[in-house]
């Protein structure tokens, strides 16, 4: 039986995972990096949820610049957004777009997000990030997906970033380094001025070179 049992896609695992943990806070585990030796100082919920203090800053970032226009992708289990959505709850405007591609993933983020008390602020949308229409101008670009893929998201967002609005890529540490080669690069060419936060997964916060004065 072992050997036909169907292997779980690691977005399933981690869902039931979370599941069976009902909430409870860990140790981070992800490796140490030369620039964060220390990652059991911070707190995470699973693996695919943003660290603890990374959810903590995305809710204060939020109450810092006010956007009108959140952009996320990769929702996982809601998260995130319900953490931003807790600042635009305080804020008193904004909104969120976000998107989950797997169904079953979706479907229990839209679970979360309607008991979380802030439902009202996202628009959770069951699309690929690459698929996904958003009207207006984006203030706040989270980008947390699948891996391979953010730089092509960044990219397909930036010409609707207003030229105040931040781009957040989640995963940008140097292990794996392909989000943080990302960031540099797109820095390189001269589109993101780029900050690399220490966290244990690595936060690459940065903001459109376009029209900054
Ligand atoms: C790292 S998790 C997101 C964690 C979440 N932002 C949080 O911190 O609470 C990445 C999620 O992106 C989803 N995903 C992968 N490719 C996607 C795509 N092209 N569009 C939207 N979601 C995608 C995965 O199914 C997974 O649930």
């Amino acid at each position: 039986m072992g050997l036909f049992k169907k292997k779980l896609k690691q977005e399933h695992k981690v869902m039931l995972q979370a599941e069976r943990a009902g909430g409870a806070m860990l140790p981070e585990y992800h490796r140490a990096t030369p620039e964060c030796p220390h990652p059991e100082h911070w707190s995470m919920y699973d693996s695919m949820t943003a660290e603890v203090e990374v959810l903590e800053f995305l809710a204060t970032l939020v109450t810092t610049v006010k956007p009108n226009l959140i952009v996320e992708t990769g929702a996982f289990l809601g998260a995130s957004s319900i953490w931003m959505a807790q600042g635009l709850k305080r804020n008193g405007f904004g909104r969120i777009v976000s998107c989950e591609f797997d169904p079953q993933v979706f479907a229990k983020a839209q679970e979360k997000i309607a008991a979380s008390g802030v439902a009202e602020w996202i628009d959770l949308r069951n699309v690929s990030s690459l698929e996904m229409e958003v009207n207006g101008t984006i203030d706040l670009l989270f980008s947390d997906s699948e891996l391979t893929i953010r730089e092509q998201e960044v990219r397909r967002f930036l010409p609707q970033i207003g030229p105040n609005g931040l781009v957040l890529m989640h995963d940008a540490s140097s292990h794996p380094g392909m989000i943080r080669e990302a960031a540099l690069r797109l820095e390189a060419e001269g589109l993101l001025s780029v900050v690399l936060l220490p966290t244990p997964r690595g936060l690459a916060v940065a903001q459109k070179r376009a029209g900054r004065k």
